[in-house]
This record gives structure tokens, C-alpha cells and sequence, in this order.
């Protein structure tokens, strides 16, 4: 349980620094002090650094609320929401570093967007209708329990943080990593898509797929919104074992 700040704590950040648009870029680690504020989070006490030291200083926040995605990076070597992490649940050195994997925009910002959309893209992980939309049509009931599931997948805020853990998508740029097997299996249960299971299987039974993963579950750990990725996993697998059956 997070607590409030102990007073006159002096924090000392270090901070990953490296900006593409320099004309001799180098990354380095650059330390910064600041005093401890009560609740303080890391969203405060980044904007602190940038406001009274260093307006260079890149970094991403939109929502401060564990909504919109984008404070992933690095606490102390773990992918954290840094809008969601208070300094009171850290040590007096607080080594803040960009996500892996994703592209490097510049400091603790990175691109999120293009790794999401290129995973997406290539498992097609959208609605694939039976039939042609009519606006004029009742809405469609679905099976309260059902609908309770994808609303669990849904909650995914594509922050990338379950993605920097995994080894498996560190290793292997095609692996769909995390988010993207929910994804996958948010639209394979979806009642609307078209495809069977015979069709997603060339999706999701690979090795970029769910046999690319080690199971391990550092994913399922470190998910801010505490997403039910072992049951994503399990439902996967059972589905690759009783479509090879059926296929066989
Ligand atoms: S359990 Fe699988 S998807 Fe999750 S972090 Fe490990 S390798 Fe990656
Ligand atoms: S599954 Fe969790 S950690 Fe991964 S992108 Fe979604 S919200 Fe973030
Ligand atoms: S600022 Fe939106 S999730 Fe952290």
C-alpha cells in the first residue's frame, strides 16, 4: 500500500538522457535532486526536474490516471506507469530509464503507437463483421458472462509495460507479445468477428504466437491494470491444442 512521504526525504534521480535531434547524440545517465514532496509521484516530480532544472527533459504523461497509456518507462529497472508510482514506495535513488523494445522518441519517451498498430495489423485483431453494418438495427444482446470477459481484454490501456518485461518480445521482434495475445483472444471470443477457429489458428498457434511465449508471467506481475493474462494464455493454448485435434 503506497503511504505518504516522509518529510525533508532528498531524492536523487538518475535520469536516462538522449535526444536523436543532437548533432552528436550520447546517451548518458544525468542525475538530478530534488526534495520529497508529501504524495509525490513521479509524474510530479518529473515535471519538478523539468520546470526548475532541465526544460529538455523529455517524458510522456496525458491522463495522470492510469488511463491513457503513455508514462510507461523504467522504475528502479521495472516497467511502472509513472503517473500511478509515488516516490514514498521508493528508495532515496530513483534510476528512471525509456521502455525497451519500443522505439526511443528521445529521454524516458517512447513510441508506443507503431509497435501496438504493427501488431494489430498483422494478427488483423479487429472485428471481422458477419454482417454488413445497419445503423438502423436493434443492438444485438450478448451473454452478460461473455461480454463481462472481453470487458476484462477491453481494459487493456496499451501501455507497453507487460511488453518491456517479457523476454520473449525483447528477443523476438514478430512475437505478439502480452497485450497482443489479448488482443487476439479478445476478438477470437468475440461472437460478432466471422473467422473460426481453424482461421485464427494460423494467427496465434505459432511460434510468434502463444508457443512463442515462455510462460513465466513477469507480464502478468507487471500489468498496471492487473489484466488476467494467465487465463488469456490458457484459453489460447486450449483452443491451439483442440483446433490441431480437429483439423488432424
Ligand atoms: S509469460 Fe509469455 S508473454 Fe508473459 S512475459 Fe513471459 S514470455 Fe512474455
Ligand atoms: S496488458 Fe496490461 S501491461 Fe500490457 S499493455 Fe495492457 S495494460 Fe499495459
Ligand atoms: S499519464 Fe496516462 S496512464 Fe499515466
Amino acid at each position: 500500500m503506497s503511504r505518504a512521504s516522509p518529510a525533508g526525504r532528498r531524492l536523487t534521480f538518475e535520469i536516462f538522457r538522449f535526444n536523436p535531434q543532437a548533432e552528436q547524440p550520447q546517451p548518458h545517465m544525468q542525475r538530478f535532486e530534488i526534495e520529497e514532496t508529501p504524495y509525490m509521484s513521479l509524474f510530479i516530480a518529473l515535471n519538478t526536474i523539468r520546470e526548475t532544472m532541465d526544460p529538455s527533459l523529455q517524458f510522456d504523461f496525458a491522463c495522470r490516471s492510469a488511463i491513457c497509456g503513455s508514462c510507461g518507462m523504467m522504475v528502479n529497472g521495472k516497467p511502472s506507469l509513472g503517473c500511478r508510482t509515488l516516490t514514498a514506495d521508493l528508495p532515496d535513488l530513483i534510476r528512471l530509464q525509456p521502455l525497451p523494445v519500443f522505439k526511443l522518441i528521445g529521454d524516458l519517451s517512447v513510441d508506443t503507437g507503431v509497435w501496438f498498430r504493427e501488431m494489430a495489423a498483422s494478427s488483423e485483431a479487429w472485428i471481422h463483421a458477419k454482417q454488413a453494418f445497419n445503423p438502423n438495427a436493434a443492438e444485438e444482446r450478448m451473454d452478460d458472462e461473455l461480454a463481462a470477459t472481453l470487458y476484462e481484454s477491453d481494459r487493456c490501456i496499451e501501455c507497453g509495460c507487460c511488453v518491456a518485461a517479457c523476454g520473449a518480445a525483447r528477443f523476438a521482434k514478430d512475437f505478439k507479445g502480452p497485450a497482443g495475445l489479448n488482443r487476439i483472444a479478445r476478438f477470437m471470443m468475440d461472437p460478432r468477428d466471422e473467422r473460426d477457429d481453424s482461421d485464427w489458428f494460423d494467427v496465434f498457434a505459432t511460434e510468434d504466437g502463444v508457443f512463442g511465449c515462455l510462460g513465466l508471467m513477469a507480464c502478468h506481475d507487471i500489468c498496471p491494470k492487473e489484466l488476467p493474462l494467465l487465463e488469456v494464455y490458457a484459453y489460447l493454448r486450449r483452443k491451439a491444442l483442440t483446433t490441431a485435434r480437429k483439423r488432424d
